[in-house]
């Protein structure tokens, strides 16, 4: 496995993963991403460049990602459109990248005989109930209730037949809801923080009752290197590192480490369809890989991460003005 294909590696977890690579192991990369508003090359400032290979392209178009398939031992997949209030309002393309991207590496994948690990959601699982201590595992039954997530859906479905029917050799991994350093602000935690740090109010949806299973992306990373290196062929791993919260105590904890008072948000209209709860039991992971997270106080992790964002505002800044117009247009 030493010439690792990263699709997606501008992006908030993708760029993660190719810094985990890059320290943890001695293998070259090549990240293909289209840079869409979700890219970001500063992500990816500081790497060697003799290990590290930038091109930018659309993981459909098929000439180009037969090419670098081509000339990999395994791919990585993170790309994919990522959020769900942007799939409320255009779906399209979520299913240009979410579904015909997958279709397009699978089969160049095919074609080379590459290993090949999916990087999925447990949003696919659809929602849990608030009153029930069940979690999400490998067995859950497919239920997503989004376009986002129901495009994430069908490339995993894709993935399995491929894997079944022609024998490809893949693994999937479905992980619950990151943090961390360089996540657009479009998200949950980064919105709220740089909204703070503009002194604009908080946005809370809904009675903020929703529950989220945090997991730092640099845990989502060692996890999915353990899944490319140690996985059974085949197998699907759920990531997730005990982490739920409330959205309205999270975005209460957030103001509370910034200085402010903990009611300083606004509630703001619902999302449409908005999932419950989810939350994943990542016993598998744990006992058949050993794998275990690196960060086991949230607040900790928290607290990093938005001092990470009050000293490079340079990073996010300028995307900040344009999402938070898009949300203005949706009474959010
Ligand atoms: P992101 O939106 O931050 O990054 C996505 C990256 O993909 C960007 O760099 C973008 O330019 C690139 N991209 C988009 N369309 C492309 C295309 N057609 N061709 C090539 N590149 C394209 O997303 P993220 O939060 O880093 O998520 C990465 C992956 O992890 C996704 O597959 C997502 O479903 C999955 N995931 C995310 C989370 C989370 O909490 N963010 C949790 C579980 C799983
Ligand atoms: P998000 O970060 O969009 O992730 P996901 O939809 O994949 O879970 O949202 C996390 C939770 O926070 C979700 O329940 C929606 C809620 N939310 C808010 O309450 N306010 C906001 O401004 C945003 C962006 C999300």
């Amino acid at each position: 496995m030493a010439r690792l294909l990263v699709t997606g590696g501008a992006g908030f977890i993708g760029s993660n993963f190719v810094h985990h690579v890059i320290k943890n192991t001695d293998y070259q990369v090549t990240v293909l991403d289209k840079l869409t508003y979700a890219g970001n090359r500063a992500s990816l400032s500081a790497l060697p460049e003799d290990r590290v290979r930038f091109v930018r392209g659309d993981v459909v178009d098929s000439a180009l990602v037969g090419e670098l398939v081509g000339a990999s031992d395994a791919v990585v997949h993170f790309a994919a459109e990522s959020h769900n209030d942007n799939s409320l309002q255009d779906p399209k393309p979520f299913i240009h990248t979410n579904l015909i991207g997958t279709f397009t590496l699978l089969e160049a994948v095919r074609a080379k005989g590459a290993r090949f690990h999916h990087v999925s959601t447990d949003e696919v699982y659809g929602d849990l109930p608030l009153d029930d201590p069940a979690r999400f595992s490998e067995d859950t039954p497919y239920n997503p209730s989004s376009p986002y997530s129901s495009t994430k859906a069908g490339s995993d479905l894709l993935v399995r037949a491929w894997t079944r029917s022609f024998g490809i050799a893949a693994t999937i991994s479905n992980c619950s809801n990151n943090y961390g350093p360089y996540q657009h602000v479009e998200k949950f935690i980064p919105r709220q923080i740089t909204n703070v740090l503009y002194g604009i109010r908080p946005k809370l949806y809904g009675d903020g009752r929703n529950v989220r299973d945090w997991i730092h992306a640099d845990d989502h990373s060692s996890a999915v290197l353990a899944i490319l290196e140690r996985g059974r062929v085949g197998e699907t791993y759920l990531i997730g590192a005990d982490g739920e919260k409330d959205n309205k105590s999270l975005i209460e904890l957030i103001l509370t480490l910034m200085g402010e008072p903990a009611n300083a948000y606004d509630q703001v209209a619902d999302r449409a369809g908005h999932d419950l709860r989810y939350a994943i039991d990542p016993t598998k992971l744990r006992e058949e890989l050993g794998w275990r997270p690196r960060y086991g106080d949230f607040t900790r992790g928290l607290s990093a991460t938005i001092d990470w964002y009050r000293q490079h505002e340079e990073w996010w800044a300028p995307s900040k003005a344009a999402t938070e117009a898009f949300y203005s247009r949706l009474g959010q």
